[in-house]
């Protein structure tokens, strides 16, 4: 499937996002360990968090959906049972990295993989702590891929020092601590998206955080609550960019979640010189805000520093396309993360701003945009990346010319209404080509 973008001026309404994707599979994979039922609202319907939901549901969760409301009847610390088949969780790191974790403190076996994407991402940052913790898991290259075989239990508390700021290796950490003896630590160097940390807190778990260190004691157990899933900052990041970079735009995201472990984004685009305006809402355990951006077209190149990269891990493609809109240099380093993401998603965007003509110079761990030059319409290829695959459409709005994009079906693992929320900021700039397939397809007549 391919996207067909021509660029149609500035942006303006107000629209939402889907549910923010880490919050939801969090929430389905602690209330699947808590006692009494864990009401989870506007979670993200999309394939990753399918995929996690089809996982704890195989392991004797009882699911059910009620319109935008999911409802988890957590099976208390040992309650869950051995799965019947092999859990795929398709594409997602998050799926997988966190399932890990909780299934290293159960003694029955489990098998865990995903798609070619997933099985080519590397495994050892989770196995090695769990490992070191006492569970039993195997995989292709000695662990370090998938499949992963699992037979967990025993568990005993570690200290870990992570080489890499990572949110998923913490919440595989934290997990399976919760079901081990003794005080669990994990350090990292600048400290990643904490939704685990504050969901177990919202859950009565003595928890501390200090700096890049998590502490946490093991047996513990959790109580069900309620979990408003506020709209995913990541999916409202491509409107913010595309706001801020279309010279008369004014749009607003209503009810997106702000967590400063997440919002470099805002952070960046404001340093570039971008109108924003937050308006915080109430709210409990996540932060929750209106976002406002409007379009100065004045945006200037800016380096970002190296400890900003946590929050804005999964903005940085669309970070270069606000760097190339921008007067000036825009230097991104420290990100080496990025190269095993869903795909390489440094060479990804190198490609994807060379392809519209923008200068740029890729970097081991980074990327250095010029920008302020012209950006021409092309032919994007998303690599089976569902982010690349938006960044390119967002790049695409600020062309000369129509662009197309494609292999995108890969945007419904995180945001298969993007298309839509688009066409409401910006009628008309986004269309489905209509597929080859269809095309050959005998015209219909009518038999009366
Ligand atoms: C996520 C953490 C980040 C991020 C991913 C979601 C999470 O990955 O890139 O999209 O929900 O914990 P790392 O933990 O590998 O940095």
């Amino acid at each position: 499937m391919t996207w067909i973008i021509s660029p149609s001026g500035p942006l303006s309404g107000e629209v939402q996002v889907p549910g923010d994707k880490s919050i939801t599979h969090r929430a389905y994979i602690l209330g699947a360990v808590s006692v009494g039922e864990t009401v989870v609202s506007r979670p993200l319907r999309a394939e990753d968090t399918d995929n996690t939901l089809e996982a704890i549901r195989s392991l004797g969760v009882d699911v059910e959906s009620k319109g935008d409301v999911v409802l988890i009847r957590g099976r208390g610390p040992d309650g869950l049972s051995e799965p019947g088949d092999v859990l795929d969780l398709g594409n997602s790191g998050t799926g997988v990295r966190l399932l890990a974790g909780l299934l290293a403190g159960c003694s029955f076996l489990s098998i865990l993989t995903g798609d070619s994407s997933l099985r080519g991402r590397p495994m050892g940052r989770v196995t090695d702590p769990l490992k070191r913790m006492g569970a039993a898991i195997d995989g292709r290259d000695g662990g370090r891929l998938l499949p992963l075989v699992i037979r967990g239990g025993g568990l005993k508390a570690v200290d870990f020092v992570s080489p890499v700021s990572s949110a998923q290796v913490k919440s595989c950490v934290l997990l399976a601590g919760l079901q081990a003896r003794g005080t669990t630590t994990f350090r990292e160097p600048v400290l990643s998206r904490d939704h685990t940390g504050r969901m177990l807190k919202s859950m009565g778990v003595h928890l501390a955080t200090r700096g890049g260190s998590t502490i946490m004691m093991g047996g513990q157990s959790l109580s069900a609550c309620e979990i408003a899933v506020p709209g995913d900052i990541s999916s409202a990041a491509f409107f913010l960019v595309a706001g801020a970079v279309l010279n008369g735009s004014d749009v607003v995201i209503r009810n997106v979640g702000v967590n400063p472990t997440r919002t470099g984004i805002i952070r960046l685009l404001s340093a570039m010189g971008a109108d924003i305006e937050i308006d915080d809402r109430p709210w409990d355990v996540e932060p929750v805000a209106d976002i406002r951006v409007r379009g100065t077209g004045r945006l200037r190149g800016f380096k970002v520093p190296l400890e900003w990269v946590p929050s804005i891990i999964d903005e940085l493609p669309l970070a270069a396309v606000a760097a190339a809109a921008a007067d000036g240099i825009t230097e991104i380093r420290g990100a080496g993360e990025l190269r095993v993401k869903e795909s390489d998603r440094i060479t990804g965007t190198v490609r994807m701003l060379q392809r519209a003509g923008v200068l740029v110079r890729e970097l081991d761990d980074g990327f250095i945009v010029e920008g302020g030059g012209s950006i021409k319409g092309a032919d994007f290829k998303s690599g089976g990346d569902h982010r690349i695959a938006m960044a390119s459409a967002i790049l695409s709005l600020l062309a000369g010319s129509t662009s197309r994009v494609s292999d995108i079906k890969c945007v419904a693992t995180s945001f298969g209404t993007f298309p839509d929320v688009l066409n409401t900021l910006s009628p008309g700039a986004l269309a489905p080509e209509p597929s080859a397939e269809s095309d050959s397809l005998p015209a219909l007549s009518r038999v009366d």
